[in-house]
């Protein structure tokens, strides 16, 4: 007896899903999410004392800036109708308690100032408030006798740094210390000063994460060791709509969660729950992977840029902190 062959077998159903792919068109069309340059910010380094960018070994593509640099890259990044760029520096002097953070003419708030200047309300200019470029131990804040990182004193230097980073004209000051109580005491400290306008992000949810290592290297970082006393544990995921419910109420105007790809289900959780808005930072690694791949023609670079960072968006994030934002900008005009 010999088996028969099957014949052809017609689909049984009505539904055939692939209707709605059928054409580009068509899957524009039903896109359930969408990029838009206004929810791409640009984080951008400066370096004291630069007379040329200078490259970033493991960021190809992202450099140091001179003071002049930054600016060029901040009218483009305005020009591209990004939402706004995040500003981190690095100083030449750095001391035990980040004294260069706090000094008006330290090489952040002169950024700041120079690309207010350069943009004026063309973008939010957002600026990192945290300790590590400025300290010469590399941790977030200052330390005990001990060496451990000390929360309280911290927050004071940090309501400091508020008020130098407002006053240089900073939009938004974005709170990366992970320090428990910042973001109301920075709330308090604006206010109190009149900087009622100035907007607080929260890192609410920021991990202590490997795939920060290449930033180490954009900032010069000092640090020995890890931030695992103060960030948080990889492992929890509960545990980071507390920390943005404690931001919320505290005042922070915008959370965050960082890294963004390997914490998409923490993403979707804040989403699910934040009544303010949600950003994720794509940080240096991520970035740093891409390009490494995409250089061994492994993976396409465009694709995986833009795939990317709309599984971000698609995850709950209503804005990208992300290194490849001017560049992706540039894409999707020519794709309107
Ligand atoms: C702290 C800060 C870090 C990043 C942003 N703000 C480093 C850290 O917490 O160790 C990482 C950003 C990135 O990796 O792209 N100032």
């Amino acid at each position: 007896m010999t088996t028969p062959t099957p014949g052809p077998v017609p689909h049984p159903g009505r539904v055939r899903l692939r209707r709605t792919r059928s054409t580009p068109a068509m899957r524009r069309l039903v896109a359930e999410t969408r990029l838009h340059p206004a929810q791409l910010v640009l984080p951008l380094f400066v370096r004291e004392g630069l007379t040329e960018p200078r490259p970033i070994a493991s960021m190809p593509g992202v450099e140091q800036h001179t003071r002049d640099s930054l600016r060029k890259a901040a009218a483009s990044a305005a020009d591209a109708g990004l939402g706004g760029v995040m500003l981190f520096a690095v100083p030449t002097v750095r001391d035990a308690v980040g004294s260069q953070a706090t000094d008006p003419d330290g090489i952040l708030n002169l950024a700041i100032a120079d690309v207010i200047s350069e943009v004026g309300d063309a973008l939010v200019v957002q600026a990192d408030l945290c300790l590590d470029e400025f300290t010469d131990h590399g941790h977030c804040g200052v330390l005990t006798p001990s060496g451990a990182v000390d929360n309280d004193a911290t927050l004071v230097r940090y309501a400091e740094m508020a008020l130098a980073q407002a006053s240089a004209g900073a939009h938004l000051v974005g709170l990366s210390g992970m320090m428990d109580g910042q973001t109301g005491v920075v709330r308090d400290a604006l206010d109190a000063a009149g900087f009622d306008d100035t907007a607080v992000l929260a890192y609410a949810a920021k991990y202590a994460s490997a795939f920060y290592g290449p930033f180490r290297d954009a900032v010069e970082s000092a640090l020995v060791g890890d931030r695992r006393t103060y960030q948080m544990d990889p492992a929890n995921r509960r545990e980071a709509a507390r920390e943005v419910a404690l931001d919320i109420a505290e005042g922070a105007d915008v959370v965050m969660v960082k890294p963004a790809m390997s914490y998409l289900d923490v993403l979707a959780d804040v989403a699910a729950v934040s009544t303010v808005p949600v950003a994720a930072y794509q940080v240096s690694g991520e970035y740093a992977m891409i390009m490494a791949a995409a250089a061994h023609g492994w993976i396409e670079r465009e694709r995986a840029i833009l795939e990317s960072v709309l599984s971000i968006r698609r995850a709950g994030a209503d804005h990208v902190l992300t290194y490849f934002a001017t560049e992706l900008a540039g894409w999707l005009a020519e794709e309107n």
